[in-house]
């Protein structure tokens, strides 16, 4: 059920990268220096790599176990990944925030991100509420899209938690985004995703609306097989009384 999408560390990437920004990367006067802060990045990415096992391996948990109870999986696959270097140094020039590890680790939330795909709308709330349900699960943040669409259809639900990771040394909280959105929900961000980096001007304006209809389509269908799919369990647990 998982999708690993991108090895967690390019070493090549980063290599380029790091090169690339090493002017702008700051402290750094020497090579010394330079070593130093690219070996904070890589225990960055290392950390959150950690960070995303731990929250992976606790929704697989709960899937199963809701599998044996209710004979229903609420996920219906994850994809998960740590910010890639480029990616990350992007994101602090874009926000205006210096580029170094310690200030991702302060002003970046989503270094760490998994996506879970559920089969109904239902299930997005009964992950959410297990998992933050758990001692070591601290909620950072929520956005609900799903209650509150964005204006151009886009629907899920957004957390930011922290949870420990046990080093060898020391323990380090780490946030982790969590996205999670039904199947439909997911169709329908992938084509958004795909039309805007193909052509970000042109898509936006040409498929807008329709976009917002396929939303709202979207949302009546799996309301629907949300229903139907309820039918059926209470007729099977009917059965067995
Ligand atoms: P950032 O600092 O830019 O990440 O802002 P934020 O964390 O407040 O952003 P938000 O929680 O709104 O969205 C973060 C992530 O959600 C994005 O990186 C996308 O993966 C996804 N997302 C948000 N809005 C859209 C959208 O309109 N379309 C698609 N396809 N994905 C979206
Ligand atoms: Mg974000």
């Amino acid at each position: 059920m998982y999708i690993e999408r991108k090895p967690t560390i390019n070493l090549e990437e980063l290599k380029k990268e790091f090169t690339n920004n090493l002017g702008e990367i700051e402290y750094v006067q020497s090579s010394e220096q330079a070593l130093e802060e690219l070996f904070n990045f890589v225990e960055l990415q290392h950390n959150y790599a950690a960070a995303l096992e731990e929250i992976g391996t606790k929704l697989k948990i709960l899937d199963d176990e809701f599998q044996v109870a209710y004979k229903h999986n609420p996920i219906h696959h994850m994809e998960k990944r740590v910010k890639e270097f480029p990616s990350l140094i992007k994101k602090l020039k874009r926000k205006g925030f210096p580029l170094n590890a310690e200030s991702a680790k302060e002003n970046i939330q989503d270094i760490a991100g998994i996506r879970v795909v559920c089969n109904y709308i239902e299930d997005v709330y009964t992950i959410e509420k297990l998992l933050l349900r758990q001692a070591d699960v601290k909620l950072l943040k929520r956005k609900n899209y799903i209650e509150y669409p964005k204006s151009n259809g886009y629907k899920s639900l957004h957390i930011v938690v922290s949870i420990p990771v046990f080093l060898a040394e020391r323990v380090k909280v780490i946030p982790v985004e969590i996205q999670i959105r039904t199947i439909g929900m997911d169709m329908w961000a992938s084509l958004e995703h795909k039309l805007r980096y193909k052509n970000p001007r042109v898509s936006t304006e040409q498929y807008q609306e329709k976009l917002k209809e396929c939303s709202i389509e979207i949302t009546n269908v799996e309301q629907k097989m949300q229903e139907m799919n309820d039918e059926i369990y209470r007729d099977e647990m009917g059965s067995m009384s």
